[in-house]
């Protein structure tokens, strides 16, 4: 297994380039499955779970064609409209092929995804909206099998809480199904619109995307695209907290920093100077101090928190105490253990995360157990003093590109170890 060593305190120093959004480019290739023709899509980022999403989509029956600048998806024919098991359990936005596979192929088989290491992560809305949608549900052995023979037939959805996959999931299936559709307190995430905007042209009929009612008239069939994935705004904001945690000085591009409003305003408060340059960088200097700024993590456009374990990071190093407060899922704190080992001072207290700040960091070995908690150890690591090794990084393979090569280009100290 992989591990990071990290050697900690190099300010970081110049340009950073942002890969294409992971959670926008899963929903897009499943997305794919829906018309017989290629869907082109660039920006498709390089990492594991993009990897296993392209496995299932072949399993299913679909043509790949991979390179550098683009996936080419051609689902000219379903061979078996299921997600087993071994791919789900690795990754369980494998469930977001079950909207398309009904609305396509009036059948689909998925596996239950079972536990999380972030929290319960049930599908139960996915669901629900189905049978809205006129889907019959059954679960057996571990599966959930959705069958709509005649055909899905529109219907109106009000999601219990807001869901950003199932959103989505139903979004790919009202597309095609007959009449209209109205999803109400549905997601607004960027990576939703990205979602209504491939859909849109593939043919789909579509309004109201990143408002939490949207509108969709179904259409009979939907035709091949070519659509470029939106930039990843987590990965973005990981490389802000890069420059600033470490001191240094970094221009972050090929991003949107209107997707970043929530962690700029929190950065700006704490002190730190981060400015948009353009449309599609922003620059952020770390001056010294950092003030300590509480948070609570909110569907966007509120604080995300696929952000909240690299801001925990941050803020071990602000001059006072901050009280960070996760809303979205009930165990998203197993980073704060692996931080405390480096010399954090972190009071665990149910969904809030009490960090005194100004604790001086050292490295030390520590371990990651899911994709955020991995990018806060990095973070951590950089800023603290001496050696730290971070071990299980395929975590982080999940859904960083080239993180350790992006880091070492402005000046970090990182490298990949057997
Ligand atoms: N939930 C239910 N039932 C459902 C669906 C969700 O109870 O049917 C609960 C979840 O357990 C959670 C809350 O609703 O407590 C919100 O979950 P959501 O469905 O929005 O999460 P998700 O769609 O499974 C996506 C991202 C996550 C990100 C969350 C929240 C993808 C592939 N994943 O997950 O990304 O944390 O939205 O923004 O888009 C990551 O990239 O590291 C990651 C975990």
């Amino acid at each position: 297994m992989d591990k990071f060593v990290i050697e900690g305190g190099k300010p970081l120093k110049g340009e950073i380039p942002v890969s294409g959004s992971k959670n926008s480019a899963l929903p897009a290739l499943a997305a794919a499955l829906l018309t017989e023709e290629p869907v082109i899509l660039g920006r498709v980022p390089r990492v594991r779970d993009l990897q296993t999403m392209e496995r299932l989509l072949v399993n299913i029956g679909a043509t790949l064609a991979v390179d550098e600048e683009r996936v080419t998806v051609h689902a000219n024919k379903i061979v078996s409209p299921e997600a087993p098991y071994e791919l789900v359990k690795t990754m369980r936005a494998s469930s977001l092929v079950l909207g398309p596979l009904v609305a396509r192929c009036g059948v689909a088989r998925v596996s239950l995804p079972g536990g999380c290491a972030i929290g319960a992560r049930p599908i139960d809305m996915h669901l629900a909206g189905l049978q809205h949608l006129g889907a019959e549900i059954s679960q057996e052995h571990g599966y959930i099998q959705a069958s709509a023979p005649g055909g899905l037939k529109g219907g109106r959805i009000v999601f219990d809480r807001i869901t950003v996959t199932g959103t989505e999931d139903i979004l790919m299936a009202a597309v095609l199904a007959e009449g209209e559709t109205l999803i109400e307190n549905a997601a607004r995430e960027p990576e939703v619109v990205d979602t209504a905007d491939l859909l849109k042209l593939m043919g789909a009929q579509i309004e109201g995307a990143g408002t939490s009612v949207i509108r969709v008239n179904g259409v009979k069939k939907l035709h091949g695209a070519t659509h470029e994935i939106i930039p990843d705004r987590i990965e973005a904001g990981t490389f802000m907290i890069a420059a600033a945690i470490t001191g240094g000085d970094c221009v972050v591009t090929h991003c949107r920093p209107d997707h970043l409003h929530a962690l700029i305003a929190k950065m700006q408060e704490a002190g730190i100077t981060v400015e948009s340059c353009g449309d599609t960088a922003v620059r952020v200097r770390g001056n010294g101090g950092i003030k300590p700024v509480d948070v609570t993590t909110e569907e966007y456009p509120g604080f995300p928190t696929d952000l909240q374990a690299q801001y925990m990071a941050l803020m071990t190093q602000a001059d006072g105490i901050s009280i960070i407060t996760e809303t979205i899922f009930e165990n998203r704190f197993m980073h704060a253990l692996e931080l405390m080992r480096m010399g954090a001072n972190i009071r665990l207290d149910g969904r809030q995360a009490i960090v005194a700040g100004r604790g001086n960091l050292t490295g030390a070995g520590v371990i990651a157990s899911d994709l955020r908690a991995s990018a806060s150890l990095v973070l951590a690591a950089l800023a603290a003093r001496g050696e730290t090794v971070i071990d299980r990084v395929y975590h982080i393979d999940r859904g960083y590109e080239k993180i350790e090569s992006k880091l070492s280009a402005v000046g970090a100290n990182i490298s990949r170890v057997d």
